[in-house]
């Protein structure tokens, strides 16, 4: 089930944030996140725990995915596909376009986003310490 993330979900969501990065929890302030009108946060839940989360900015026109993680024992069960198809749900009527920068070495994450008819459409060089980044796009019909 998916639903929007409280401040109990809090250390749940830096700690599968920390499977992403190790400065998780410092880049990415959930709490704040929770306060702020342009943040979406929301997690799965399954087994009465927090197995998956999703961030974005929500400008409304645009959104730009900041994270998604899944517990790794959860993995391939749908809950990435749910947690997305959840946020663009929510996301404003007049919304244009929709952006994510992703390791160009990560090939789930890449599959799933291309499954959501998100394009690459620019390449960071070394935007990563080991790895190119991708920025990539789904524009709305
Ligand atoms: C990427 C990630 C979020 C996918 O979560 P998930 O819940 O396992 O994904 P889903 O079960 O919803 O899979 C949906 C689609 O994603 C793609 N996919 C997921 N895992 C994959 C893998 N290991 N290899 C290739 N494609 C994969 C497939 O297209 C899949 O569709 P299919 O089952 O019809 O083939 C998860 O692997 C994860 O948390 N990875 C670490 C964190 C990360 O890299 N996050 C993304 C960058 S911000």
């Amino acid at each position: 089930m998916v639903r929007y993330a409280n401040v109990y979900d809090i250390p749940r969501i830096n700690e599968l944030g920390s499977l992403l990065n190790d400065n998780f929890r410092m880049v990415n302030n959930i709490n704040e996140m929770l306060e702020d009108k342009y943040s979406k946060v929301l997690v799965y839940e399954e087994d009465d725990m927090v197995v998956g989360f999703i961030t974005a900015t929500d400008l409304k026109e645009t959104c730009d995915i900041l994270s998604l993680v899944v517990d790794p024992k959860y993995r391939n069960k749908m809950v990435a596909t749910n947690l997305l198809d959840y946020l663009i749900s929510e996301l404003d009527e007049n919304l244009k376009l929709i952006t994510l920068e992703v390791a160009s070495k990560n090939i789930a994450a890449i599959k799933l986003y291309e499954k959501f008819g998100f394009e690459v459409v620019n390449v960071r060089k070394n935007y990563y310490k080991d790895d190119d980044a991708y920025l990539m796009a789904r524009e709305s019909e």
